[in-house]
Protein backbone atom coordinates (compact mmCIF):
# COMPACT_ATOMS: atom_id res chain seq x y z
CA UNK A 1 0.00 0.00 0.00
CA UNK A 2 1.28 3.51 -0.48
CA UNK A 3 2.58 5.56 1.92
CA UNK A 4 0.21 8.64 3.41
CA UNK A 5 0.14 10.95 5.91
CA UNK A 6 -2.66 10.21 8.64
CA UNK A 7 -2.63 13.67 9.80
CA UNK A 8 -2.75 15.26 13.13
CA UNK A 9 -2.16 13.95 16.40
CA UNK A 10 -4.44 14.90 19.36
CA UNK A 11 -2.11 17.93 19.91
CA UNK A 12 -1.82 19.44 17.26
CA UNK A 13 -5.34 18.75 15.89
CA UNK A 14 -6.51 20.55 19.20
CA UNK A 15 -3.92 23.32 18.97
CA UNK A 16 -5.25 24.16 14.91
CA UNK A 17 -8.86 24.00 16.22
CA UNK A 18 -7.75 27.06 18.30
CA UNK A 19 -6.32 28.89 15.60
CA UNK A 20 -6.71 32.74 15.64
CA UNK A 21 -9.24 34.57 14.27
CA UNK A 22 -8.57 36.19 10.85
CA UNK A 23 -11.67 37.85 10.66
CA UNK A 24 -10.51 41.08 11.18
CA UNK A 25 -8.24 41.24 8.31
CA UNK A 26 -9.91 38.66 6.13
CA UNK A 27 -10.20 41.41 2.96
CA UNK A 28 -6.02 40.19 3.17
CA UNK A 29 -6.49 36.51 2.66
CA UNK A 30 -8.45 34.17 0.98
CA UNK A 31 -10.70 32.70 3.25
CA UNK A 32 -12.42 30.05 0.97
CA UNK A 33 -10.78 27.00 1.16
CA UNK A 34 -10.36 27.63 4.75
CA UNK A 35 -6.87 26.99 7.06
CA UNK A 36 -4.08 24.58 5.41
CA UNK A 37 -2.11 23.73 7.93
CA UNK A 38 1.30 21.97 7.58
CA UNK A 39 3.36 19.21 5.96
CA UNK A 40 5.54 16.32 7.28
CA UNK A 41 6.47 14.98 10.32
CA UNK A 42 4.36 15.45 13.25
CA UNK A 43 6.00 13.07 15.35
CA UNK A 44 8.95 15.10 16.61
CA UNK A 45 11.84 13.26 14.60
CA UNK A 46 11.98 16.60 12.55
CA UNK A 47 15.69 17.57 12.00
CA UNK A 48 14.86 20.85 10.27
CA UNK A 49 11.71 23.16 10.69
CA UNK A 50 10.80 25.00 7.22
CA UNK A 51 8.96 27.80 7.24
CA UNK A 52 7.06 29.15 3.93
CA UNK A 53 4.47 31.98 3.60
CA UNK A 54 1.22 31.10 2.33
CA UNK A 55 -0.88 28.51 0.31
CA UNK A 56 -2.10 28.78 -3.06
CA UNK A 57 -3.68 26.66 -5.18
CA UNK A 58 -1.88 23.26 -5.24
CA UNK A 59 -1.69 23.52 -1.61
CA UNK A 60 -5.92 24.18 -1.42
CA UNK A 61 -6.08 20.87 -2.95
CA UNK A 62 -3.98 18.86 -1.50
CA UNK A 63 -4.59 19.90 2.37
CA UNK A 64 -1.12 20.11 2.89
CA UNK A 65 1.31 23.01 2.14
CA UNK A 66 4.10 23.66 -0.60
CA UNK A 67 3.29 20.77 -2.39
CA UNK A 68 3.31 22.69 -5.77
CA UNK A 69 5.67 24.82 -7.93
CA UNK A 70 7.47 26.25 -4.73
CA UNK A 71 7.16 23.01 -2.56
CA UNK A 72 8.92 21.07 -5.18
CA UNK A 73 11.41 23.47 -5.46
CA UNK A 74 11.81 23.32 -1.71
CA UNK A 75 11.99 19.75 -1.70
CA UNK A 76 14.78 19.92 -4.36
CA UNK A 77 16.83 22.22 -1.97
CA UNK A 78 16.20 19.92 0.71
CA UNK A 79 17.59 16.88 -1.29
CA UNK A 80 20.59 18.86 -1.50
CA UNK A 81 20.70 18.58 2.44
CA UNK A 82 20.19 14.71 2.29
CA UNK A 83 17.04 15.42 4.09
CA UNK A 84 13.77 12.91 2.64
CA UNK A 85 11.55 12.68 5.78
CA UNK A 86 12.68 14.43 8.82
CA UNK A 87 11.29 17.42 8.11
CA UNK A 88 8.13 19.52 9.04
CA UNK A 89 6.98 22.77 7.33
CA UNK A 90 4.68 25.45 8.16
CA UNK A 91 3.39 28.70 6.93
CA UNK A 92 3.58 32.38 7.92
CA UNK A 93 0.09 32.41 7.80
CA UNK A 94 -3.01 29.59 7.39
CA UNK A 95 -4.59 31.49 4.31
CA UNK A 96 -3.32 32.75 1.38
CA UNK A 97 -2.68 35.74 1.03
CA UNK A 98 -4.01 38.32 -1.29
CA UNK A 99 -0.90 40.25 -2.44
CA UNK A 100 2.44 40.53 -1.38
CA UNK A 101 4.31 40.39 1.65
CA UNK A 102 4.22 43.95 2.46
CA UNK A 103 4.04 46.19 5.52
CA UNK A 104 0.27 45.75 6.01
CA UNK A 105 1.02 42.17 6.19
CA UNK A 106 3.91 42.18 8.06
CA UNK A 107 1.78 43.59 10.74
CA UNK A 108 -0.73 41.55 10.76
CA UNK A 109 1.76 38.77 11.06
CA UNK A 110 3.31 40.22 14.13
CA UNK A 111 0.16 41.24 15.84
CA UNK A 112 -0.44 39.49 18.99
CA UNK A 113 -2.76 36.87 18.01
CA UNK A 114 -1.17 35.77 15.52
CA UNK A 115 2.23 35.60 16.54
CA UNK A 116 1.60 34.12 19.74
CA UNK A 117 -0.80 31.21 18.65
CA UNK A 118 2.33 30.68 15.66
CA UNK A 119 4.97 30.61 18.00
CA UNK A 120 3.04 27.77 20.43
CA UNK A 121 3.09 26.10 17.32
CA UNK A 122 6.76 26.38 16.78
CA UNK A 123 7.56 25.37 20.14
CA UNK A 124 5.30 22.13 19.90
CA UNK A 125 7.24 21.29 16.63
CA UNK A 126 10.95 22.13 18.43
CA UNK A 127 11.78 18.73 20.08
CA UNK A 128 15.11 17.21 21.07
CA UNK A 129 15.92 16.08 17.20
CA UNK A 130 15.55 20.05 15.69
CA UNK A 131 18.87 21.05 14.93
CA UNK A 132 17.79 23.68 12.35
CA UNK A 133 14.76 26.49 11.03
CA UNK A 134 14.60 27.43 7.54
CA UNK A 135 12.37 30.31 7.16
CA UNK A 136 12.04 30.99 2.73
CA UNK A 137 11.29 34.85 2.35
CA UNK A 138 11.10 37.85 3.94
CA UNK A 139 7.37 37.21 5.93
CA UNK A 140 9.08 33.72 7.02
CA UNK A 141 12.40 35.73 8.09
CA UNK A 142 10.01 37.66 9.97
CA UNK A 143 8.34 34.91 11.72
CA UNK A 144 11.90 33.22 13.18
CA UNK A 145 12.71 37.02 14.54
CA UNK A 146 9.92 36.53 16.59
CA UNK A 147 9.72 33.43 17.77
CA UNK A 148 11.98 33.38 20.95
CA UNK A 149 12.29 29.11 20.43
CA UNK A 150 14.47 29.61 17.20
CA UNK A 151 17.67 30.11 19.74
CA UNK A 152 19.11 27.19 20.29
CA UNK A 153 18.93 26.31 16.72
CA UNK A 154 20.87 27.32 13.06
CA UNK A 155 18.37 29.44 11.16
CA UNK A 156 18.49 30.33 7.71
CA UNK A 157 16.94 32.61 6.18
CA UNK A 158 16.93 31.88 1.99
CA UNK A 159 15.03 33.68 -0.83
CA UNK A 160 11.57 32.72 -0.97
CA UNK A 161 11.24 29.68 -4.00
CA UNK A 162 8.50 31.96 -5.91
CA UNK A 163 11.25 34.99 -5.86
CA UNK A 164 10.67 36.72 -8.81
CA UNK A 165 13.74 36.32 -10.36
CA UNK A 166 14.89 32.91 -10.95
CA UNK A 167 18.52 33.38 -11.26
CA UNK A 168 18.72 35.50 -8.25
CA UNK A 169 17.01 32.95 -6.24
CA UNK A 170 19.62 30.27 -7.37
CA UNK A 171 22.51 32.20 -6.57
CA UNK A 172 21.49 32.61 -3.29
CA UNK A 173 20.50 29.15 -2.56
CA UNK A 174 23.89 28.49 -3.60
CA UNK A 175 25.73 30.92 -0.71
CA UNK A 176 22.92 29.10 1.93
CA UNK A 177 22.80 25.58 1.10
CA UNK A 178 26.36 25.32 2.33
CA UNK A 179 25.77 27.35 5.61
CA UNK A 180 23.30 24.61 6.39
CA UNK A 181 24.89 21.65 5.87
CA UNK A 182 27.10 21.13 8.43
CA UNK A 183 24.36 21.98 10.96
CA UNK A 184 22.05 19.68 9.72
CA UNK A 185 23.43 15.58 10.03
CA UNK A 186 21.80 14.19 6.47
CA UNK A 187 20.10 11.21 6.03
CA UNK A 188 20.53 10.14 2.83
CA UNK A 189 24.01 11.42 0.75
CA UNK A 190 23.32 15.14 0.03
CA UNK A 191 22.89 16.06 -3.26
CA UNK A 192 26.32 18.36 -3.48
CA UNK A 193 25.25 19.93 -7.21
CA UNK A 194 25.04 23.61 -6.93
CA UNK A 195 22.43 25.28 -9.07
CA UNK A 196 23.24 25.61 -12.45
CA UNK A 197 22.14 28.45 -14.96
CA UNK A 198 19.36 30.38 -14.39
CA UNK A 199 16.24 28.95 -14.62
CA UNK A 200 14.80 26.05 -12.75
CA UNK A 201 15.25 22.77 -14.66
CA UNK A 202 13.20 19.63 -13.55
CA UNK A 203 16.49 17.96 -12.22
CA UNK A 204 16.36 20.66 -9.37
CA UNK A 205 12.94 19.59 -8.42
CA UNK A 206 11.60 16.88 -6.00
CA UNK A 207 8.40 14.94 -6.41
CA UNK A 208 6.65 15.74 -3.42
CA UNK A 209 6.76 11.90 -0.97
CA UNK A 210 3.63 10.02 -1.07
CA UNK A 211 4.35 9.79 2.51
CA UNK A 212 3.52 13.89 3.26
CA UNK A 213 -0.44 13.49 1.50
CA UNK A 214 -3.50 12.35 2.57
CA UNK A 215 -4.71 9.16 1.82
CA UNK A 216 -6.35 8.66 -1.78
CA UNK A 217 -4.38 11.72 -3.15
CA UNK A 218 -3.97 10.92 -7.23
CA UNK A 219 -0.30 9.79 -7.74
CA UNK A 220 0.45 12.82 -9.91
CA UNK A 221 -0.16 15.22 -7.22
CA UNK A 222 3.27 17.24 -6.25
CA UNK A 223 4.94 15.90 -9.79
CA UNK A 224 4.36 18.87 -11.87
CA UNK A 225 1.57 17.58 -13.34
CA UNK A 226 -0.98 19.71 -11.41
CA UNK A 227 0.75 22.85 -11.76
CA UNK A 228 1.51 22.15 -15.66
CA UNK A 229 -2.33 21.37 -16.00
CA UNK A 230 -3.38 24.59 -14.39
CA UNK A 231 -1.05 27.16 -16.13
CA UNK A 232 2.04 26.42 -18.54
CA UNK A 233 3.73 29.55 -17.32
CA UNK A 234 3.22 28.67 -13.84
CA UNK A 235 4.81 25.48 -13.63
CA UNK A 236 7.81 24.75 -11.47
CA UNK A 237 10.41 24.66 -14.26
CA UNK A 238 11.35 26.05 -17.37
CA UNK A 239 12.07 25.22 -20.81
CA UNK A 240 9.86 21.76 -21.06
CA UNK A 241 10.81 21.35 -24.72
CA UNK A 242 14.54 21.98 -23.82
CA UNK A 243 14.57 19.54 -20.61
CA UNK A 244 12.32 16.54 -22.44
N1 LIG B 1 4.44 29.07 -0.88
C1 LIG B 1 4.56 29.04 0.46
O1 LIG B 1 5.33 29.79 1.04
N2 LIG B 1 3.80 28.17 1.13
C2 LIG B 1 2.96 27.34 0.53
O2 LIG B 1 2.32 26.58 1.21
C3 LIG B 1 2.86 27.39 -0.88
C4 LIG B 1 3.61 28.27 -1.55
Amino acid sequence: MAEFDPGPTNAFATHWDNRPSYASVKARFRMNWGPIYYRGRLDGSAKVIIIGQDPAADENVARRILVGSAGQRVQGFLRKLGINKSYVMVNTFLYGLKGQIDAEAKTISASASIKNWRNQLLDMLKTGQTQAVIAFGTGAHQVVDLWPGAAGLFVAKPLHPSFRDDAGLRANWNTVLPQIRPNVTPEVAPDMTPYVGNTFKKADLENIPARDFPFGVPKWMGTGDMAWRTSPTQIAWKSLAADG
